[in-house]
């Protein structure tokens, strides 16, 4: 088996309303995978189906080579899963709970308090083993759920939104723990709003926007395309002044939009001299200093040399550049553009 999840024309529909519409989703073996899109764009229900919570309205998926429909027991017994609302039983302890789990899923009895309390101590959330789950903090609920949800070991690991709530040192422990899962041979399913986590841990991403997958590859491909669709767009609405005598404001701000290589620059000695000259430097769109005294530019995204030659310039108008940093367009930005085009009868 090359995938650890394949999906054909994956549907769920409440009544008239399709959450998920007709999802072709491959996703290798021992990958980490994540899922972004807007809130009730169908994430939660996707992971519902392919974790045997809901059945599929039509359509197939093969979670580590069972059918969801035809092997649902086989299926759950090599996944774990973090819902998105906690779960567990909140009159049982932290202990008992991941007890339950570990029992449930048949760990061996000698080993089983042993790899609880790892997990435990891994997560930082033994302090609380013996205080009920209803009486946690929101973060301490997240804690103890992810050791219940590891305690198995899992093959395949399902997270929706696992760091919401969690404070940063925690955060970090979780995706120091998501990476050695991966490392061991595990598939992650991250589901998330954090785009930098997305961006940092996962091989593939997928965007779903009201039930559909409107994007899927790597972080740096969904980048490295946004960039060349802006860069088309840009030719486009370039073709579009030298075509008409008069250009609108809305163009021309498409124009300024679509330059999304940012610099800025922090100067030893800023004057009047240097910004003038850099104002000037012909590969430039925009100029703007921030309350830091950083001088943020825009520019164009067509020349290669752009960069080197805004250096240039103000190195001869005789600037000392302190620092010096590009920005590329983010994961935040192509999420921004996949799901910017949204059919308002399709969130009903
Ligand atoms: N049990 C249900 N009955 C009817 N509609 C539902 C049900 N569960 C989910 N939906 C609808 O399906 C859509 C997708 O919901 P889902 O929970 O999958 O979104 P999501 O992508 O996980 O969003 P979020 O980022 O907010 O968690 C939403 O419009 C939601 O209202
Ligand atoms: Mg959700």
């Amino acid at each position: 088996m090359k995938n650890a999840i394949e999906t054909k024309n994956l549907t769920k529909k409440y009544n008239n309303f399709t959450a998920v519409n007709s999802l072709n989703l491959d996703i290798p073996n021992h990958s980490i995978f994540g899922m972004l899109g807007p809130n009730g764009a169908g994430k939660t229900t996707t992971i519902k189906m392919l974790t045997c919570l809901i059945q599929p309205t039509f359509g197939q998926a093969i979670v580590g080579g069972y059918d969801v429909q035809k092997n649902p027991d086989e299926v759950r017994n090599l996944l774990g899963m973090v819902p998105q609302q906690v779960s567990l039983y909140k009159d049982l302890t932290v202990m008992e709970n991941s007890q339950l789990c570990a029992d449930y899923y048949g760990v061996p009895q000698d080993e089983r308090d042993s790899r609880i309390e790892d997990l435990m101590e891994l997560v930082d959330i033994k302090y609380a083993k013996d205080k009920r789950v209803g009486q946690l903090s929101g973060g301490q609920k997240q804690k103890a759920s992810l050791v219940a949800s590891l305690v198995h070991r899992p093959e395949i690991l399902f997270l929706d939104e696992p760091t919401i709530g969690l404070d940063p040192t925690t955060k970090r422990t979780l995706w120091d723990l998501i990476r050695e899962l991966n490392d061991s041979g595990h598939t992650i399913i991250l589901c998330s709003h954090d785009m930098h986590e997305v961006d940092m841990l996962c091989d593939n991403v997928g965007i779903i926007n009201t039930g559909n997958l409107v994007a899927y590859d790597t972080p740096q491909g969904l980048k490295d395309s946004l960039l060349e669709s802006n860069k088309i767009e840009m030719k486009e609405a370039l073709d579009k002044i030298s075509e008409e005598n008069e250009v609108s404001t809305s163009t021309k701000e498409d124009i300024e939009n679509l330059s999304l290589i940012k610099m800025s620059f922090l100067l030893k000695n800023q004057n009047d001299e240097i910004i003038d000259a850099i104002k000037k430097s012909s590969d430039v769109e925009s100029i703007e200093i921030d309350h830091n005294g950083r001088i943020n530019l825009r520019i164009d995204i067509f020349d290669d040399m752009a960069v080197q030659n805004v250096i240039n310039d103000i190195n001869s108008a005789g600037g000392i550049i302190k620092s010096i940093s590009t920005e590329e367009p983010s994961l935040e930005d192509v999420f921004i553009k996949a799901t910017s085009e949204v059919n308002e009868d399709d969130r009903a």
